[in-house]
Formats: structure tokens, sequence, C-alpha cells
């Protein structure tokens, strides 16, 4: 254990934030199971009572408050983050200004505080960075249908402040992980002690269906939300058309993938971004899944003109083969394996067990 400089001792943790979303919950439950390192999570709401209790310490903290994070970082060991904090896409387009203050300002913050903690410990602080398909954008739809599936690199200009935020993070963590401060005079003298302080890596997220939670704020949210209603035997009138098409992943194989990046050598990494994701079905096709296991569902299609318009300039399909050939990523289940093996069985358990 290190001393701090009041000459305390300092608990090594793990940090997160934003740890009260989806990934947080599927993050939280996995560290826990494989009794991993202490968790200290943060979230603007008290984190519900069962990952509260897998945490060493929780926090009601916004990242947007970087004098709150130092007081909570200055009790902790940290070398490892998981930045999840944010405002996803279709809350973001109601108030962007907002969003873009949690999303990129509360990065910066993250990325700073690595940074500092970085030069500090003399070895990178890694930040694990979960940026999004949004971080892509189509110019239309015909443009979507006719590239398929989409690397990296390739038709970035996000239509949403979400996606427009993501994509900035992603090479902001670039910035902090290779050029940061490069000019200055702790730079340019002999020993470069800001090269390489922060080890920053990203995934780019599909759509995320879990069985346990449902999301709130998205707009790949269709998916889930159908599951879900059809489950508790709820209507649903989906937001998109039948022929929608986006790339999707359940949260487990999310969660694994996330820990997996977070935890392969450094040399082997040859990108800062990864995309990854499982399976790529219509609203229409899963659909008819959902009516496949809940005969009685009750779906709809009834676009939003203006959602639709957001999840059209995705791209339906994510070459994932570099996060395959550089770090192992394999998706473990295709979408009717999904529903089988993991959807089904955990979401009927949930809604019997509330009823
Ligand atoms: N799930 C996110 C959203 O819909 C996309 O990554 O905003």
């Amino acid at each position: 254990m290190e001393q701090s400089a009041l000459g305390e001792r300092r608990q090594p943790a793990v940090f997160i934030t934003g740890a009260g979303g989806e990934v947080g919950h599927g993050l939280i439950s996995s560290f826990s199971d494989e009794r991993r390192p202490d968790i200290v999570a943060t979230d603007l709401r008290e984190l519900d009572h069962k990952s509260r209790e897998k945490c060493a310490a929780t926090y009601l903290a916004d990242v947007c408050d970087r004098d709150a994070l130092d007081r909570i970082l200055s009790m902790y060991q940290v070398k490892e983050m998981f930045h999840l904090a944010a405002v996803l896409s279709t809350r973001a387009e109601f108030a962007p200004e907002i969003a873009h203050q949690v999303n990129v300002n509360g990065t910066v913050n993250i990325l700073q505080i690595a940074a500092e903690q970085g030069r500090m410990y003399g070895e990178p602080v890694k930040v694990v960075f979960p940026s999004s398909i949004a971080a892509y954008g189509f110019g239309s739809l015909a443009q979507k249908k006719e590239v398929g599936s989409v690397t990296e690199y390739e038709h970035c200009k996000p239509s949403t402040m979400y996606g427009c935020n993501k994509l900035y993070c992603e090479h902001l963590g670039r910035y902090y992980a290779h050029s940061y401060r490069q000019l200055a005079t702790d730079s340019v003298q002999g020993e470069d002690k800001n090269r390489g302080v922060v080890d920053f890596r990203c995934v780019r997220y599909p759509g995320l269906i879990s069985a346990e939670t449902v999301p709130t704020g998205g707009t790949s949210d269709f998916v889930p939300e159908m599951i879900h209603a059809a489950a508790r035997g709820e209507k649903y009138k989906c937001f998109v058309r039948e022929d929608t098409r986006i790339p999707f992943m359940t949260m487990p194989e999310a969660i694994d993938a996330t820990l997996q990046l977070a935890a392969a050598p450094r040399e082997e990494l040859t990108q800062i971004v990864y995309n990854i994701s499982s399976f790529s079905p219509s609203a229409g096709e899963v659909a008819e899944l959902v009516k496949q296991y809940f005969p009685k569902a009750n779906i709809s299609f009834e676009p939003d003109e203006r959602r639709q318009a957001i999840v059209d300039s995705w791209p339906e399909a994510l070459d994932c083969s570099v996060a395959t050939n550089d770090w192992g990523f394999a998706p473990k289940y295709t979408l009717e394996q999904a529903f089988e093996e993991y959807l089904i069985p955990r979401i009927t358990k949930q809604y019997e067990s509330k009823a």
C-alpha cells in the first residue's frame, strides 16, 4: 500500500464513473465475481443496494466537479479508471450543451487526473473509455446500405452531440496518451515525463442489450425496450422502421470485451479505438424472435422520423477484425443464441421474481 502526502495509507482501487448506468452495473457485478481489486464507484445518483454492496466505497459526484473527483481520488491509489459517465444520444439532443459539458469536460477531468497520477506514480494510469457507433455518421440511408460494415476510421461524421462528443474524446484520449504537453519545459528537456502517463483504451460499443437493466436516453434503446416490454406483458411501439439495422451485443459480452481490452498487454495494441459487436439484426427480425418466445407480444412499428434519422446515420455493421487480431475479441452469441442462452432465461426469471 502506498502512503499519501498526508502520510496515511492509500488503498489500491479501480475507479468507475457513471457506475449507476447499465454498463457500470454490469462491470461492478463482473469485477466482484472475479474478486478483482476494490471498486470505488461514483455517480450522480445513489447506486442500487446490490451494486453498493459490491464496492469498497461509493460516492455521489459529478464528473464535471474536478474538486470532488480530486477529493475522492486523494484517498485511493488508482491506476485503472473506467470512465463511463455520459449523457446518451437521445437525451443529449434535448440539452446539447449540458451533454457536451458532461461528455467532454468530464472526460478531460478524468484524463487530466490520470495524467497527474501517472506522473506521480511514474507509471501509466489506465483509462478505459466506452465510445459508440454514434461516432459514425452517414449522409443518407442509401450510403449506409451500400457501405455495410465499417472499420474504425471511416465514415466518422457524427450527426448527434453525443456522437461528436464521443469521437472527440477518442481523439483527446489519443492526445493524452501520446502527445500530452509535448512542448512543455518538462517535456523537451531530457527525459519526457509526460509521454505515456495515460494508457488510454477505447471500445466502440454497438447497441447493448441487458437482461437486467433497461437503458434510458439512448437511440439504440428500441431493441432492449422491445424485449423487456414483451417480458412484462406490455405493448411496445417501436420508434424505428422494421427494416432498421444497426449492430448490437449483449451486456455480458460487452463487459467481457471491455475487461479483455483493459487486460491486454499494451505492446499488442495497435490502435486506441476498437470496434466490437456480435450481431446486426433488423428491428423486424428482433420482433419476430421476441414473438417466438412471447407469443402474446404486441409490437407495432411507429417510426419517429427524427430518432429514425439518427439510427439511419449509424452503420449497419462493424468490422471488428482489429480487436480480434490485437486482443482476441470474439463475439459469444449470435442473435438467436443471445435470446436462448442469455436473454430469455434471465429476463423471465427477473420478472417472475418481481411478480
Ligand atoms: N446506446 C447509445 C445510444 O443510443 C449508442 O451507443 O445513445
